[in-house]
């Protein structure tokens, strides 16, 4: 019989098993070590073992869930009215027989009773305390279409869809081709700088990209003293690869600079990065592009992107019965965790 309990410090061998044996599709890498679970979810500093929910069939684990907070507007602090279920896996052999449904209901429960209001399931930024680096790739972009078990499941237990992501690549073992006319006179304008990634911008940024060492790819006005007129981070991918079959790499975070707009310089910027990383044999380039940003969606069409994949993130009501009056004394203290 299934039982569920919380996390222990024990399990991360078993869970990595179960990762291994449910996240089979192209979102998701094969856990070599658990320090990989290390890295990405427990050693975060908001990481609670009552979150990371365990099923149990006379002590083999046949699953896990993982659920967390979104932060404050301010990306500051976690704020508990907003629950997020990060992660479920269930192993191939113990599928269709309750156990996800006991997984998330579980988590919904946690969730509540630490003072959640909304409910949200498939992480994507900035709701996304657990995810990055181990599932979705660049950035968070929800569950994808590529794990088909995800979005039937999520329906069917309440889960409504509620946004969603394109994920964009572009194979960098051809010729790149993206070609523009308004290329020569920019580049005669712009210089392409590369540096380490300045300080991360937020509490919320640090928690989430952990460990991470992008670099920032600069477009410098050689007229204006240099003063950046685009940027963009870019990480490698470092585990995707071997899913992928080629050292792959992610653009985060394409900015321009407002009055720059509309004058080719993100598509020269994206050009210049895809040039820089085939030119260090990587094999793969990625973008994600949330759907309801259409000039995000358009500008990894027009530099040539492809797209591979689309996620989506899904919100439920708290259900009527669990929720927890407001004024009620719940057990529970919003601990601030900003610096
Ligand atoms: C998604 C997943 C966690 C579901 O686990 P599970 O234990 O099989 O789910 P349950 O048995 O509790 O299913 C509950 C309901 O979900 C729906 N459902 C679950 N899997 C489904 C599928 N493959 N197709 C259609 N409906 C499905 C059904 O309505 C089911 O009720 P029913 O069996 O009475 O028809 C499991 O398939 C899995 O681990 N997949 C790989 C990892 C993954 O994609 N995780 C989500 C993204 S992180």
């Amino acid at each position: 019989m299934t039982t569920f309990r919380r996390f222990r410090n024990t399990d991360p061998p078993a869970l990595a098993d179960v990762w291994n044996e449910a996240h089979t599709a192209r979102g998701a890498y094969p856990l070599r070590t658990p320090a990989l679970l290390e890295r990405w979810v427990l050693g975060k500093p908001y990481f609670d073992h009552d979150g990371l929910i365990v099923a149990e069939d006379d002590g083999r684990v046949q699953g896990y869930a993982l659920a967390g907070f979104a932060p404050t507007p301010e990306l500051d602090a976690l704020s508990f009215a907003d629950g997020v279920v990060c992660s479920v896996a269930v192993r191939p052999g113990d599928r269709r027989k309750g156990v996800g449904r006991g997984l998330v209901e579980q988590c919904e429960a946690y969730l509540v009773r630490k003072g959640a209001r909304t409910l949200r399931a498939g992480p994507v930024w900035p709701q996304c305390p657990f995810g990055f680096g181990l599932y979705g790739g660049t950035n968070c972009p929800g569950f994808l279409a590529s794990d088909p078990d995800a979005d039937p499941f999520f329906r069917s237990q309440g889960y409504a869809p509620a946004g969603q992501t394109f994920v964009f690549q572009k194979k960098l073992d051809q010729p790149l081709t993206a070609a523009d006319a308004r290329f020569g006179l920019l580049r005669r304008r712009y210089e392409t700088q590369i540096l380490r990634a300045a300080a991360v911008p937020s509490w919320w940024h640090e928690c989430v990209w952990g460990t991470l060492d992008p670099v920032e790819f600069r477009l410098v006005d050689k007229l204006a003293n240099n003063l950046p007129a685009a940027r963009a981070v870019v990480w490698e991918l470092e585990g995707y690869g071997w899913r992928w079959g080629f050292p792959s790499a992610g653009i985060l975070d394409i900015q321009v600079r407002d009055d720059l707009r509309r004058q080719g310089l993100a598509k020269l910027l994206i050009s210049q990065i895809l040039r820089f990383l085939q030119d260090q044999f990587f094999g793969i380039c990625e973008v994600q592009a949330p759907a309801d940003r259409p000039e995000l969606v358009a500008l990894c069409r027009a530099a040539g992107l492809d797209q591979v994949d689309v996620g989506t993130t899904y919100t439920k009501p708290v259900p009527e019965g669990m929720q927890v009056p407001l004024s009620r004394p719940t057990g529970w203290t919003p601990v601030s965790l900003g610096l």
